[in-house]
């Protein structure tokens, strides 16, 4: 053997020995790149539940008193969630198909004043389908702790302590309200999902409505109509008895207690002051 066919032989066999070193790690390679990109699917989907959910279902997902249940609880990860609203599928899809389509109708025996919002694009919602599947990945991350029996204690939010507006027309006396803080309201409380993006109640918008007049102009005109059966005598009382009193006067073609009819007992003042500052506005 020359020293050449030594060489060449031996720079064989250390590329044999690479190659199949290589081939050995591929699939931890990949298995490596996945969990990156999982890694990196959850820390998105950690931004987007603190821009986008935290206000409604607290900065660790346990709930927050009077506006949505905990998430980041036992029940979601054993089973009994799912069970419990009777979903035949995975928990994974039960979450993104709550966080895509949002919940318009609330569930049996909750009593939030708010609806979950609709999330996803596809439904009209602010969020693209990658992101819904970012927030899917990361309420699921929780879930590791859960079945690793290392969850933090999270407290589970069950008492409202605000206090509320009550269905009295005139007691108490609202405060100034604010436009625009009220059309935020719209959306976080859900208004819109039955209000704006379809027409499950009546259009409040001038643009969708069929004699072209939005609510603010309405409100005026229905304590006018020969059929009114409540007791307002202006638009802002009309405004406020539509809302915490939803049926003393149900809208000519809508079934009646269609309207969340628990908004008297869970909004403030202030919220009411807003919402009806923001509808009057709606000409
Ligand atoms: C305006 C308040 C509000 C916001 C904001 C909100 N949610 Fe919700 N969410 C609710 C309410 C209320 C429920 C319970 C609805 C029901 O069951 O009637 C709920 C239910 C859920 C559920 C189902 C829980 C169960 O046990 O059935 C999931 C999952 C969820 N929300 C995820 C999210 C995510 C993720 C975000 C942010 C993108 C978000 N929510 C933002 C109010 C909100
Ligand atoms: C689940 C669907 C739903 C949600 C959510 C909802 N509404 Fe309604 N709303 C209705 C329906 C249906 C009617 C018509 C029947 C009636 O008069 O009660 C109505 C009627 C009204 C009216 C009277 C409209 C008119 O043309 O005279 C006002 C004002 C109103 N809602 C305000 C609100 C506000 C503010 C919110 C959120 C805080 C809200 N609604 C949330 C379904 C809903």
């Amino acid at each position: 053997m020359t020293w050449r066919t030594a060489i060449g032989t031996l720079a064989v066999v250390l590329t044999s020995i690479i190659t199949a070193f290589w081939l050995i790690n591929e699939p931890a390679r990949m298995a490596e790149a996945e969990e990156g990109f999982e890694g990196r699917s959850i820390e998105a989907g950690a931004a987007l539940f603190e821009n986008n959910c935290t206000r409604c279902h607290g900065p660790q997902g346990q709930g927050l008193p009077g506006l949505a249940p905990g998430l980041n609880t036992q029940e979601m990860f054993d089973g009994t969630r799912v069970a419990e609203v009777g979903w035949a599928g995975t928990l994974h899809d039960f979450l993104y198909s709550t966080i895509a389509g949002g919940r318009p109708v609330p569930s049996a025996g909750t009593t939030y004043p708010q609806r979950m919002p609709t999330w996803s694009q596809e439904f009209g919602g602010p969020l693209r389908i990658d992101q819904v599947r970012d927030l899917t990945n990361f309420v699921l991350n929780w879930g590791e702790a859960y079945e690793l029996g290392i969850a933090p204690t999270v407290q589970k939010v069950v008492t409202n302590p605000i206090d509320p507006v009550g269905t009295d027309l005139s007691t108490p006396v609202l405060p100034n309200g604010d436009a625009q803080a009220g059309e935020e309201l719209t959306t976080t409380l859900g208004c819109v999902a039955c209000h704006v993006q379809t027409d499950v109640g009546p259009a409040w918008l001038a643009e969708a409505d069929p004699n072209g007049e939005g609510i603010g102009t309405r409100a005026s005109a229905r304590i006018e109509e020969t059929n009114y059966t409540g007791t307002a005598t202006n638009s802002e009382q009309y405004l406020r008895e539509s809302i915490v009193l939803p049926d003393a006067f149900v809208v000519d073609g809508y079934p009646p207690s269609t309207m969340v009819m628990t908004y008297g007992e869970t909004l403030s003042k202030q919220d009411l002051a807003d919402l009806i500052a923001y509808l009057v506005t709606l000409k």
